[in-house]
């Protein structure tokens, strides 16, 4: 099992790492001293397909232990669900000396993390993550939150966890629409940190659609350690965690304009595709530095199909993005690998030329 430290002053945490160690987490409360009454919210599709190991885990568990399952989708990413979860927490006699433990997806950590963060003015968490994409992001750096009114993650807070335990068995499930759902944050964390990850990253795309548990032990390891100590620099997203929203102002555009039919991590990479067009055509990179930085985003050309965008919807999209001040957009923009700015902004003309380039790399549908 690898180890990674989360070192914030004050609320630091571990991430555990490592294949078949879900059953290493009862011990992993008991030597981190944390509270012993334990309440499991389980996502229902992963409930029902590693209900036994799960099921194991509550029964062979000394003391108070209950289980949640509910339903993962944006629609459930809700106060609907987070009723649901102090409801049964008050019906079950738990207070503050309540343990919530995650398992599932970014929407179960995301809820979970911010019950966590209100139930009783704040309860201990564990987050268990079952998807690439939260292995790989969501998990780790205390985002928590709901969607509310049709805008995403609109309400909430951050809340870090009190310790994270990564088990990439649970991966082997996943579909390749998941599997590509991660690779869009993968892909992401290769242009973010260094030249050896991105070849890396390059090179192991299939084994990642063959699920090998090497794989993603040693990818998961590399996005967590960035991502951990880019939040150790700048927990809030005050400056330089900006940089972790690489190709996402255009992806979010792509997603709304498309009615969600571009799946998320399938909109980063198109979001990244553009970023290195509008970073071409700013002047921050060479033409011969654009075409060496496409090959990465080459790969995918086949695997995803987007329909026509309306490049004016798109960028009044961007417009209202919740990053963006004074309706300007601001970008985050690569120089080179590892190379990254935060918080630039383009004329209209860049981010319609970006567009077109970005979205002509894939095929139409
Ligand atoms: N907090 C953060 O920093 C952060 C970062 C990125 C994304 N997010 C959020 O994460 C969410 C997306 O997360 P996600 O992609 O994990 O989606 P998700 O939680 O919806 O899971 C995707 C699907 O996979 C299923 N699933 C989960 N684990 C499985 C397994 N092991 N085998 C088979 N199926 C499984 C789920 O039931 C669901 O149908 C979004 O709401 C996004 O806003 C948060």
């Amino acid at each position: 099992m690898k180890t990674i430290n989360i070192n914030l002053p004050q609320n630091g945490y571990d991430i555990y790492i490592g294949n078949g160690i879900i059953k290493q987490v009862t011990k992993k409360i008991k030597s981190l001293d944390l509270k012993k009454n334990l309440f499991f919210v389980v996502d229902k599709n992963v409930y029902e397909l590693y209900s036994s190991q799960i099921d194991l885990l509550i029964k062979n568990y000394k003391g108070k232990v209950n289980l949640l399952v509910v339903e993962a989708s944006e629609k459930f990413k809700s106060f609907k669900t987070l009723e649901l979860i102090y409801k049964n927490l008050l019906e079950n006699d738990y207070s503050r000396d309540t343990l919530l433990l995650a398992i599932g997806g970014g929407i179960i950590g995301d809820i979970c993390g911010f019950a966590a963060a209100t139930f009783s003015r704040g309860i201990q968490s564990v987050q268990i993550p079952t998807t690439l994409l939260s292995t790989v992001d969501s998990s780790v750096g205390g985002k928590t939150g709901i969607n509310f009114s049709n805008t995403k993650n609109i309400i909430g807070t951050f809340n870090q966890p009190n310790f994270v335990l990564i088990d990439v068995n649970f991966l082997k499930s996943l579909s390749k629409e998941e599997l590509l759902s991660g690779l869009g944050e993968i892909v992401k964390y290769a242009f973010l940190t260094n030249i050896q990850f991105y070849k890396y990253v390059k090179k192991n795309i299939n084994e990642v659609y063959s699920k090998n548990p090497k794989t993603f032990t040693k990818i998961i390891e590399e996005t967590v350690r960035f991502k951990g100590d880019v939040v150790i620099s700048d927990e809030k997203e005050t400056g330089n965690r900006k940089m972790l929203n690489l190709g996402h102002t255009f992806a979010h555009a792509f997603e709304v304009e498309t009615k969600f039919e571009l799946k998320h991590g399938q909109a980063v990479i198109v979001g990244i595709a553009s970023s290195l067009f509008l970073s071409f055509k700013i002047g921050l990179i060479s033409k011969l530095k654009l075409d060496e930085l496409l090959e990465l985003i080459y790969i995918f050309k086949d695997e995803i199909r987007i329909g026509r965008i309306n490049f004016d919807n798109a960028i009044s999209i961007m417009q209202r993005d919740k990053k963006n001040k004074d309706g300007k957009i601001k970008f985050v923009l690569i120089k080179d690998i590892g190379n990254i700015l935060i918080d630039v902004e383009a004329n209209r003309d860049d981010i319609i030329y970006s567009l077109e380039n970005g979205i002509g790399v894939f095929k139409w549908k």
